[in-house]
């Protein structure tokens, strides 16, 4: 070979051209792979922004279709629905999560009737409807791990029968998974699936959603002895293989960004349906950012999201699924 005819491969000829960049792309992002979280609140007639997440609010129920009606129409396969609990109603057994006349049974009913082709995911824990916080009971200054699990079961078992399709319990409590599974076998649910929260890290990124559903402010502590420490990879592994084996579905891993290598890793080991949460404090500082005019907020939103497909994910849970949407159905 000539050194005039040196590099005989170009990786840049693939890249020449806009056809031929689409023909090479590895992988792609879609509309079928976004989940929407949406935050609702009681009371009429009120949309309010959550301060720390400009673009997502929290939305009284008769207000609720309208909302989710564009978004449905772009197709978005489900929503995940999180409520903002009144703090009259909640107490540090997490008893409203028991109530069949909650503000997410009565969002699930509603949303089953208008948009009867969406997924509706119920996030499963006791932190929206504590006082102190936290995702479970407390025994001895401690978030009782089996205490928890009958509760837990309660609350599942309650929000399949208001129309939940997708049970995610984000607890982190052991055994959470078969215990719910039995507990939605028992009663009939058996077409109700769950996604676990498998491997769900403590982490600071979740400040925003605290303050979307209230349940920042009064958090006594962290939640270090139930999530996992962000030191762990091997022990993200055992918690799926566990959830796998007790009956869950599909599995998450929380948040998203931070823990790609732990989507690529539980990807590859379980071949599973694996989700990424793409949580609020990631959202939180693109959309910071884009609104200083430090980086372009679409093209940002689409590489974050596109990042999540490259590492394994079958799906992301983003407060950006209305935007990627609207933008991949323009596209
Ligand atoms: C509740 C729950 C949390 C999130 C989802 N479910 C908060 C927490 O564990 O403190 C966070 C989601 C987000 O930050 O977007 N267990």
């Amino acid at each position: 070979m000539t050194a005039g005819r040196f590099p005989t491969t170009r990786m840049r000829r693939n890249r020449h051209d806009a056809w031929t960049r689409r023909l090479v792309a590895e992988h792609r992002l879609s509309v079928d792979d976004l989940i929407w979280p949406v935050f609702v609140i009681d009371g009429t007639d009120t949309v309010t922004e959550v301060a720390s997440m400009p673009g997502v609010y929290r939305v009284t129920l008769d207000r609720l279709a309208a909302h989710v009606s564009p978004v449905a129409a772009l197709g978005v396969p489900a929503l995940a629905l999180f409520p903002a609990t009144p703090t009259d109603l909640k107490d540090a057994e997490g008893t409203e999560s028991g109530n069949p006349e909650n503000l997410i049974c009565r969002a699930a009913r509603l949303l089953k009737r208008e948009f009867p082709q969406m997924g509706l995911v119920g996030d499963v824990a006791l932190d929206p409807y504590t006082d102190h916080g936290h995702d479970g009971v407390i025994r001895h200054d401690y978030v009782a791990n089996d205490e928890t699990l009958a509760v837990l079961t309660r609350q599942a078992v309650n929000q399949a029968e208001a129309g939940i399709d997708v049970i995610a319990p984000s607890d982190m409590m052991d055994g959470r998974v078969a215990a719910i599974r039995g507990a939605l076998d028992a009663a009939g649910h058996i077409h109700v699936r769950i996604m676990s929260y498998a491997a769900k890290y403590a982490s600071a990124f979740y400040g925003p959603f605290r303050e979307a559903v209230g349940s920042g402010s009064a958090l006594r502590g962290d939640k270090k002895t139930y999530q996992m420490d962000p030191a762990n990879t091997d022990e993200a592994l055992r918690e799926v293989a566990l959830d796998l084996a007790e009956g869950a579905d599909m599995v998450m891993v929380k948040p998203g960004m931070p823990y790609l290598d732990i989507i690529r890793r539980v990807h590859e080991r379980f071949g599973v349906p694996t989700f990424a949460y793409q949580v609020s404090g990631e959202y939180a500082m693109i959309m910071a950012a884009a609104r200083n005019g430090w980086i372009d907020q679409d093209r940002a939103m689409l590489e974050s999201l596109l990042a999540f497909k490259r590492a394994g994910a079958s799906g992301v849970l983003t407060y950006f699924a209305p935007a990627a949407a609207r933008l991949l159905r323009a596209t």
